[in-house]
């Protein structure tokens, strides 16, 4: 007789992260995983871009990293269905866009309905599409964050599942900006992708539910939460 019980013999799920610079996010989840919070593994990180730095992370933390560089495709949908064929070989249950800074398909967006995310440098809706660092500031905003979202064929417009926002200061540039934002993005994609891995948060009919109530706003993050 066998004392394993089905549910400890359970497949734990897997994601595939997709990145094109440096994956200090990518570092996050990897962190994440190694330390039990995230119980799942990471069964491939893809780059457009084979120079990344976070295809290094992966290197390092044992991880298959793959590059798939767009400028080896004739067209935006050659790109894309390469890249589908190249994640589907890992039957993720997770896609992660963690800094993937390529425009993607409405075709490629859709075969992952509901099991894919982003984190975007903003508190959407505000500020979607690049440079939002500066953006904010020219704005004279005294608040701006991150936010991640389940994605959605148009741009930085999908479903908000939770964002973290950082007090802009009279002395702050661009750059400095950045660095907070980055860092409370390090806290929620990892808490996000845990609560998808355990199968609290869901995407049903355009709605984001968490533990089974629907989010008629994202939950806005609060350090405490990070355990
Ligand atoms: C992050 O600010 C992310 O929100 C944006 O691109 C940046 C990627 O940073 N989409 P990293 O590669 O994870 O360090």
């Amino acid at each position: 007789m066998s004392l394993v019980s089905p549910l400890s013999m359970a497949k734990p799920l897997s994601l595939v992260v997709l990145v094109s610079g440096g994956g200090s996010n990518l570092q996050a989840i990897i962190e994440a995983v190694q330390s039990g919070a995230i119980k799942a593994t990471i069964a491939a990180v893809i780059s457009n871009n084979a120079a990344a730095y976070g295809l290094e992370r992966a290197r390092l933390a044992d991880i298959p990293a793959i590059s798939l560089v767009h400028t080896d495709y004739k067209s935006r949908d050659a790109f894309d269905q390469a890249l589908q064929q190249t994640i589907d070989e890992y039957s993720p249950e997770l896609v992660v866009l963690a800094g993937f800074m390529r425009l993607l398909g409405d075709d490629f967006v859709n075969h992952y309905a509901g099991r894919i995310l982003n984190i975007h440098p903003s508190l959407l809706p505000k500020y979607r599409g690049l440079n939002t660092h500066q953006r904010a500031l020219d704005a004279g905003e005294s608040q701006h964050g991150a936010t991640v979202h389940f994605v959605t064929p148009a741009l930085d417009s999908g479903p908000l599942i939770i964002q973290a926002s950082v007090a802009i200061n009279n002395n702050d540039n661009a750059t400095t900006l950045a660095a907070r934002v980055l860092e409370q993005e390090h806290r929620i994609y990892p808490l996000a992708i845990t609560w998808f891995v355990e199968q609290r948060l869901r995407l049903e009919q355009g709605q984001v539910l968490l533990d089974d109530e629907v989010l008629s706003q994202p939950i806005a993050f609060v350090s405490n939460e990070c355990k």
